[in-house]
């Protein structure tokens, strides 16, 4: 059994959602299929996911990669929430250190979540990552993604 972990390449994420969205403007499918590309590629990713701004203050759940994931988020909680609200990435460590973290798997350690913007400026969503490892997640992640997503949503 190989033990090798798969590890995501940016540069070729950035292309292969651009190859396979070509041409197309429906932000549902844009997410569906960044979802399942950034799910696939990377072995510390085991929940992977939009959660998109319905109306002032709250996020409902997107598509998705991964068990069941709540369907409602308040600005007010969760770090889903953190990140809509201060339009900041969330980059935790230990998810049980976090405040009014979220649970919607028992097996979650660490997440990172991002500010989604449009093309409009306003926030879109937020793209939120789980994985069952600690400390999974770092600041070149966060950086890395936050141009992925530009790439899709925001030009
Ligand atoms: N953990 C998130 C909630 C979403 S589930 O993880 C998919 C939060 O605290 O906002």
């Amino acid at each position: 059994m190989s033990n090798k972990m798969t590890r995501v390449d940016y540069t070729y994420l950035t292309k292969a959602i651009a190859s396979l969205t070509e041409g197309e403007d429906d932000v549902i499918a844009l997410m569906a299929t960044f979802a399942c590309e950034l799910h696939h590629s990377d072995d510390r990713f085991d929940w992977t996911g939009f959660y998109r701004v319905t109306s002032p203050q709250m996020l409902k759940i997107g598509p998705y990669q991964g068990g069941h994931g709540c369907l409602q988020i308040p600005f007010s909680r969760g770090v889903c929430g953190a990140a809509a609200r201060l339009g900041k990435a969330q980059l935790v460590s230990d998810v049980e250190s976090f405040v009014g973290h979220i649970a919607c798997a028992s097996t979650t350690r660490s997440e990172l979540v991002l500010p989604v913007w449009g093309k409009s400026g306003a926030l879109l969503a937020v793209l939120d990552i789980d994985s069952d490892q600690p400390s999974a997640f770092s600041q070149t992640d966060a950086d890395a993604l936050a141009k992925v997503l530009a790439s899709v949503f925001s030009y």
